[in-house]
Formats: structure tokens, C-alpha cells, sequence
């Protein structure tokens, strides 16, 4: 059976999936998104998730397409038909179709809600995940709303080709005082030489990361101390160890930035252990 995907309240084959020609979110990036990992097939961190998509919609004035309770078995449901355990979910919601105008459509038109589903070999990502990932720095240049997850994501899509093109996988995005603000699609960690993790605050211009917030409390109650404060890339080289964090990437090992070996250049013990407690904490909370 082929993959499966819910288009406004249908579930139909993936490539005969579409949207209207008019949708906003087409048109003028007028809509957000989420993404769960997902562990046997089951929604990891799910309320951080549900949370931040009611936030971000609200932000945009968007309604909610349907209820929490009833958005959750529909995301079930895509999961339970595409038959996937280990993999992600994306689900985006848009303002609707409209004729082409910036303005808001009035009369107010229905939500468009998209889910799919893909598949990961999870043994193939940890493989990867041992081995460690390299960053490329890039100007931040993105608007001053990045709390919000919007689909409007042409810089970030940019900057993770540039990283493509110099052979990394993930680039973070550094503002004129010359500190990371986050990545691409994840946000960004380092370990220091004293052993205290950093990771920019919140109220900076960053997305609030789900995994990220989950994390700071598997670290507290692993005992390691966290600052919130920002890092520029030379601190993160001078580092003992850095790592990203986002659903796609859950916590993932960093060694080299704009090519140059953060620390000894290898996958250190403090990333590789809150991968592990990350995951472990996700896999028995997922729903
Ligand atoms: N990205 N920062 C940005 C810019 C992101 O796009 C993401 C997630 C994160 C991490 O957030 P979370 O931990 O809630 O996933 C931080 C998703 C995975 C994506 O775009 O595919």
C-alpha cells in the first residue's frame, strides 16, 4: 500500500494529493505548520506541538481548523493508513483559498489543513547521528517574527542548500552582534569547557522549540546546569561539545562548524547521552 495523505478532510494517494491554486499558503506563505516524530507509531511530544500550533495560528488570526481532541485522531488515523512506526508527521494549516488579495479574505473562508506522513529507518539515523553533522554559519536575515512556524520559509531553505553545497547538513543563522540565533530547522546547543550548557533564550528572535523545551527538563533532572544565553560560532568551536535539537533532528551530535572541529572534532559523551534520555523520554510519553 502506497503512502497516504489528508487533504481538507479526506484521506486520499499521496500523488493524487492537491490544493487549490489559491491557497494563501501557496500564494503568500499564509499558514504554519508543526512536525511530530513520531515513535512506534505514536506522536512524540505531543502537547508542546498542539501548543504551539494554536499559538502560532492565533498570532495570524487563523481559527483552528477543528478541535484539539478531534485534530488528534485525525493525525492518528494518517498515521495508523500510512502504517508508519518510526518517522515524522507534518501537518500545515493555511488560511484557506481565496481569490489573490494581501488582505484577509472577508467573508472569513475555512482553514486548509494537509497532513503526511513519512517513514525513517531509525537505524539508519542513529548511524548518522554517532557519526555527528557539520554547521555552516549564514547573516541572520529572516523577519522579526520567528516564534511563529510559519511555512514562509525561504531563508531557512537558503541557508540549509548552502550547507548542502559546502557538505554540512544543518546551517545556524548568526545576527549582527555576531550570535547564533538557531538553525535552519533546529535549534542550537553547545557544552563549555566547564561543563554548562548553553542554548539561546526564548525571547530572542527564535522558534520556541518543542524538543528544546523537553530537553531542558531531562538536563535538569540529569543534574547538568543550562544557561540561556547566546553563543557566537568561535565559542561553539572553542566548545567541549555542541549539538542541535528540533523534531527532525531530536538531539543531534555537532562537530564541526564552517568546517573547523568543535573540540576534538568527534562526537562527545554529554550530546550522545541526552540523545539517549531524549529519546527514552519521548518513546514513553508519545501518544
Ligand atoms: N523544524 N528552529 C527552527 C527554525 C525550526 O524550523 C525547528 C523545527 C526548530 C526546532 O523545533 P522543534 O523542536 O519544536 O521541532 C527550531 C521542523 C522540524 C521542520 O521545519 O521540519
Amino acid at each position: 500500500m502506497g503512502r497516504i495523505a489528508y487533504v481538507n478532510g479526506r484521506f486520499v494517494p499521496h500523488g493524487e494529493a492537491c490544493v487549490h491554486i489559491e491557497d494563501r499558503g501557496y500564494q503568500l506563505g499564509d499558514g504554519v505548520y508543526e512536525v511530530w516524530a513520531l515513535f512506534d507509531g505514536k506522536l512524540a511530544d505531543a502537547e508542546g506541538h498542539f501548543a504551539r500550533l494554536e499559538r502560532s495560528l492565533s498570532e495570524l488570526s487563523i481559527r483552528m481548523p477543528m478541535s484539539r481532541a478531534a485534530l488528534t485522531i485525525v493525525l492518528r488515523e494518517a498515521v495508523r493508513r500510512n502504517k508508519v512506526r518510526e518517522g515524522l508527521l507534518y501537518l500545515q494549516v493555511t488560511r484557506g483559498v481565496a481569490r489573490r488579495d494581501h488582505a484577509f479574505p472577508n467573508p472569513e473562508v475555512k482553514p486548509a489543513v494537509v497532513i503526511t506522513v513519512n517513514g525513517l529507518d531509525r537505524a539508519a539515523v542513529e548511524a548518522r547521528a554517532a557519526k555527528g553533522i557539520g554547521v555552516v554559519t549564514t547573516p541572520e536575515n529572516r523577519w522579526g517574527r520567528c516564534d511563529i512556524k510559519t511555512v514562509g520559509l525561504l531563508p531557512n531553505a537558503l541557508a540549509k542548500q548552502k550547507a548542502r553545497e559546502a557538505g554540512a547538513s544543518e546551517a545556524w543563522f548568526v545576527d549582527e552582534l555576531g550570535f547564533v540565533t538557531e538553525g535552519a530547522s533546529s535549534n542550537a546547543w553547545i557544552v563549555g569547557q566547564d561543563g554548562r550548557l548553553r542554548t539561546r533564550d526564548t525571547n530572542a528572535n527564535i522558534l520556541r522549540g518543542v524538543t528544546r523545551h523537553t530537553l531542558l527538563d531531562v538536563i535538569r533532572e540529569d543534574g547538568l546546569e543550562v544557561d540561556e544565553r547566546p553563543f557566537t560560532p568561535e565559542e561553539a568551536v572553542q566548545a567541549r561539545e555542541a549539538f542541535i535539537t528540533g523534531a527532525g533532528s531530536l538531539v543531534l551530535p555537532v562537530i564541526a562548524v564552517d568546517g573547523r572541529p568543535v573540540g576534538d572534532g568527534a562526537v562527545g559523551p554529554v550530546a550522545s547521552r541526552l540523545r539517549r534520555l531524549y529519546i527514552e523520554r519521548a518513546r514513553a510519553t508519545a501518544i
